[in-house]
């Protein structure tokens, strides 16, 4: 009999990923944003986590960690290629990032895409209390809502999406789009980063299914759907601390001198993923450099590209483009000893992470579409020296909030240029009024009050 918990939280991923190497089976921590944040608010909550332990074949059985009871839920071969690789990694993430890639839509995948969703109910419905709250997480998840109403009409259900809710004319495009719709309204409470994306969602609601709706509160059926925008942040003190012991600041000393002491490290860091403005960061270095306005060694990049998705053809292409944009820097302001790109195809520990934030100058953050972006929130948490410059891309959702970065349009490479120089010559007086800031104002907003603002709304919901 499964463990039955009051509060309960379910994602694709668990916080911990199975991984098999040659020494065989270890855990790790899963990539991406989302665990990133919700992994402190669970561990305070105490509560249940059902999510997919990575990997293929049986799950492993429920286990603890740092107070949080783990549900692992199975995923096959086939699974993983149509709902996880197909369905939402192939379709529904570019189709919500503004189809910066064009999304590819297959039956097979959508069916997967039911069966999986269904099983995650079903693993739900088993560790839920009677009463209990559900929290539905992100674009893997979207017909849980829906399944979980049907199966438990007791539970409180709430969703919350990681990701961006596209205009309408672009949900349009998805095939079985109205199966999508009903899903999400199986929940009390549908949270989104950005008030537009909330809009989005209701102003769709009427349009695809005819629902009427309130401000920002749908009627459907003899139920009311509430929608609201709760901008995720994160554990703003971890980040702090982490960043001021002296382990973190002696390891950004020595990564500094490892780079041979440039006048400016500039510094990427984001999953390999095409929604990341990746390309266009190199491109506008390769620009600056070629134009004799920026020069090796005095300025170096670091851009640590975290491997993601491999299997998905997107990701394959940009990583091929990637890797081939490096080797043309390199090849061209190079020299021996000295390269112009330092590009890390690879997983780093928060330590190791935090000291990267602390060691550059100015930290690149140029999505072409994000929900949130946490790096950029990570960066400016960990300055306690105040230093430091952030280019922010416009099109990301933290640009809402962190209105004293260097905004750009990263559409626009003369754009992304312009702000990457001012962020290298701003001087240090203006660099540290606008991050401080923005540090008070994530004090105010970090990922405790998010949840605290998405589970209070629910709960009055
Ligand atoms: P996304 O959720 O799309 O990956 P975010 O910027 O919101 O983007 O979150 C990324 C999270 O992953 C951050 O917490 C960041 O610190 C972490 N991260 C990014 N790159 C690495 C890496 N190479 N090693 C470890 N963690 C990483
Ligand atoms: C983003 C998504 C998450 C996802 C993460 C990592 O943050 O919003 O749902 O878990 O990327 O991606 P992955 O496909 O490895 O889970």
């Amino acid at each position: 009999m499964a463990k039955r918990s009051s509060f309960v939280v379910v994602a694709n991923r668990l916080p911990v990923d199975r991984v098999t190497t040659e020494a065989g089976q270890e855990w790790r921590p899963s990539p991406g944003g989302l665990v990133t944040a919700l992994h402190p608010v669970l561990a305070k909550q105490r509560g249940t986590w059902v999510g997919w332990a990575g990997g293929t074949g049986e799950a492993p059985e429920p286990f603890e960690l740092e107070g949080i009871h783990l549900h692992p839920v199975p995923l096959d071969a086939d699974d993983l290629e149509r709902y996880y690789e197909g369905q939402s990694n192939a379709t529904i993430w570019p189709l919500y990032h503004d189809a910066v890639e064009t999304p590819v839509y297959r039956r097979r995948w959508r069916e997967s895409y039911r069966e999986v969703n269904a099983r995650f109910a079903t693993a739900v419905d088993k560790v839920a209390e009677q009463g209990a709250t559900v929290w539905v997480q992100d674009y893997q998840l979207q017909l849980v809502p829906a399944m979980l109403r049907e199966r438990r009409p007791d539970l409180r259900i709430g969703f919350f999406l990681h990701i961006p809710f596209p205009p309408i004319e672009l949900f349009m495009q998805m095939p079985g789009r109205a199966e999508i719709l009903r899903g999400l309204l199986g929940a009390d409470l549908v949270g989104f980063q950005q008030r537009l994306a909330a809009q989005n969602f209701v102003r769709l609601a009427r349009h695809l299914l005819g629902l009427r709706y309130q401000g920002n509160t749908i009627k459907v059926d003899d139920r009311t759907v509430k929608a609201g925008a709760f901008p995720i942040s994160i554990d703003v003190e971890e980040m702090e601390k982490l960043a001021a012991t002296a382990s973190v600041q002696a390891r950004a000393k020595q990564i500094r001198a490892e780079l041979g002491d440039p006048e400016t490290v500039v510094l990427g860091v984001d999953r390999l993923d095409y929604t990341k403005g990746i390309e266009q960061r190199f491109k506008a270095f390769r620009e600056l450099l070629s134009e004799g306005r920026l020069s090796v060694p005095q300025a170096v990049m670091v851009q640590v590209a975290t491997p993601s998705r491999e299997r998905v053809e997107h990701y394959q292409t940009l990583r091929v483009r990637v890797e081939r944009e490096v080797g043309r820097i390199n090849g061209e302001f190079g020299r021996v000893g000295v390269p112009a790109v330092h590009y890390l195809h690879q997983s780093y520990s928060r330590t190791e992470l935090a000291a990267l934030y602390c060691a550059a100058d100015v930290m690149m953050v140029t999505p072409l579409r994000d929900g949130m972006n946490l790096v950029a929130k990570e960066y400016i948490a960990a300055r306690a020296d105040a230093g430091g410059a952030l280019v922010l891309s416009e099109f990301a959702g933290a640009a809402t909030e962190l209105r004293q970065a260097f905004l750009c349009n990263p559409y626009d490479p003369e754009a992304v240029k312009e702000t990457m120089l001012r962020a290298i010559t701003v001087a240090p007086s203006e660099a540290k009024r606008r991050i401080k800031v923005m540090q008070r104002h994530l004090r105010n907003h970090d990922v405790d009050r998010w949840a605290r603002s998405f589970l209070d709304e629910l709960g009055g919901a």
